[in-house]
C-alpha cells in the first residue's frame, strides 16, 4: 500500500471507472483510488482479473468497488456499461480510459487486421470511454476528470512500433481536443504518457521486424539508462492521481518518456 489515504478528502466516497484494470497501471491505479476512499469500477475483458481487483480494492479500502467484463473496443458494450454504471452505481466523477494492447513490428511486417486491432482497442476504446461517460459527466453538469493513458510513443518515433506509436498519438491529440472542449464545463482531461514500465505488455514485447542484435542493442541502452521494466505501476497510478489533483495536461511519467517530450 502506498499513501493515497491522504487524498480521501478529494476522493472519498467518489465514483471512478478504470479500464484495463485487471492488471499493471490499470489494476495499480484502482487500488491508489481505493486507498483515497473511492468507489471503484474495475473494468476489463478479463473478468477474473477485474473481480480480483475489486475485491483487493475493498480490501484496501474502497468502500465499494465492482468488477465489469466489457471489451472497450466494442461500442455497443460500452454503450451497455455507461447505462448500467449510471443507474446502478451513479455517474462517473473519474474516468480512467486505461486499456490497451502492445503490438511491435515495422510498418511493412504490419498488417491491415494488426491495424485494426491495435486501433480498435487503443484508440477506439478511448473514443467510446469518453463519448459514453464523458457525455454522462457533461449532462450532469458537476464537472469530474477523464485520464487517458496514451504513451512516450506518442511523441518518439520509432521503427519498432509505428502502429501502437500512431494510436497512442492519436489518444494524446484526442485528449488535448476533448481538454480543450470540455474545459468551460469543468471537466478536466489529462493524457499520461509513460514511458517503459514494468507490466504485461512489456514482459512479452518483441521488437518485431528489427535485428536480434538491434534488438539486444536497444534493450541494453534502455535498461543502462532508464532500468527498462524497472519501472513501477504503482508511480504510473500516482501520476494518474496526482494529474486529477492538479488538472494536469499532458504528463510524461518514466525519465525517459521525460526527455522524449523535451525534444518533441
Ligand atoms: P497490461 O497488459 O498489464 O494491462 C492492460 C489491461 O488492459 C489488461 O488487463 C488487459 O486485459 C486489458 N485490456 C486489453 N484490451 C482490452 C479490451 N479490448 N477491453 C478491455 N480490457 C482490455 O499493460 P499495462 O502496461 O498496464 O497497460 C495499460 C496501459 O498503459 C495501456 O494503454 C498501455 O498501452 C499503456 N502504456 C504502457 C506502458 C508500459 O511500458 N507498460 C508504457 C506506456 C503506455
Amino acid at each position: 500500500t502506498g499513501s493515497w489515504g491522504k487524498y480521501a478528502e478529494r476522493f472519498g466516497g467518489q465514483l471512478v471507472l478504470v479500464t484495463g484494470a485487471a492488471s499493471g497501471i490499470g489494476r495499480a491505479t484502482a487500488f491508489a483510488f481505493a486507498e483515497a476512499g473511492a468507489r471503484v469500477v474495475a473494468v476489463d475483458r478479463e473478468g477474473e482479473g477485474a473481480a480480483r481487483t475489486a475485491e483487493l480494492a475493498r480490501l484496501i479500502g474502497a468502500p465499494e468497488a465492482w468488477p465489469e467484463t466489457v471489451d472497450v473496443s466494442d461500442e455497443a458494450a460500452m454503450e451497455k456499461l455507461a447505462e448500467k454504471v449510471a443507474g446502478e452505481y451513479g455517474i462517473v466523477d473519474v474516468l480512467v480510459n486505461n486499456a490497451g494492447i502492445g503490438l511491435s513490428g515495422s510498418f511493412l511486417d504490419t498488417t491491415a487486421d494488426d491495424w485494426r486491432r491495435v486501433l480498435d482497442v487503443n484508440l477506439w476504446g478511448v473514443i467510446h470511454g469518453c463519448r459514453v461517460f464523458g457525455g454522462q459527466m457533461a449532462e450532469r453538469g458537476q464537472g469530474g476528470h477523464i485520464v487517458n493513458t496514451a504513451s512516450a510513443a506518442a511523441f518518439q518515433p520509432s521503427k519498432a512500433l509505428p502502429a501502437y506509436a500512431t494510436s497512442k498519438a492519436a489518444v494524446l491529440m484526442l485528449s488535448e481536443c476533448l481538454r480543450a472542449e470540455l474545459a468551460g464545463r469543468g471537466i478536466g482531461v489529462s493524457a499520461i504518457c509513460p514511458g517503459i514500465v514494468n507490466t504485461n505488455i512489456t514482459a512479452t514485447a518483441r521488437f518485431a521486424g528489427v535485428s536480434e542484435q538491434e534488438e539486444n542493442r536497444l534493450r541494453k541502452k534502455s535498461s543502462k539508462l532508464y532500468g527498462m521494466r524497472n519501472y513501477p505501476p504503482e508511480k504510473v497510478a500516482g501520476a494518474i492521481l496526482h494529474a486529477v489533483l492538479n488538472d494536469q495536461a499532458v504528463v510524461p511519467v518514466t525519465p525517459e518518456a521525460r526527455g522524449a517530450r523535451l525534444l518533441s
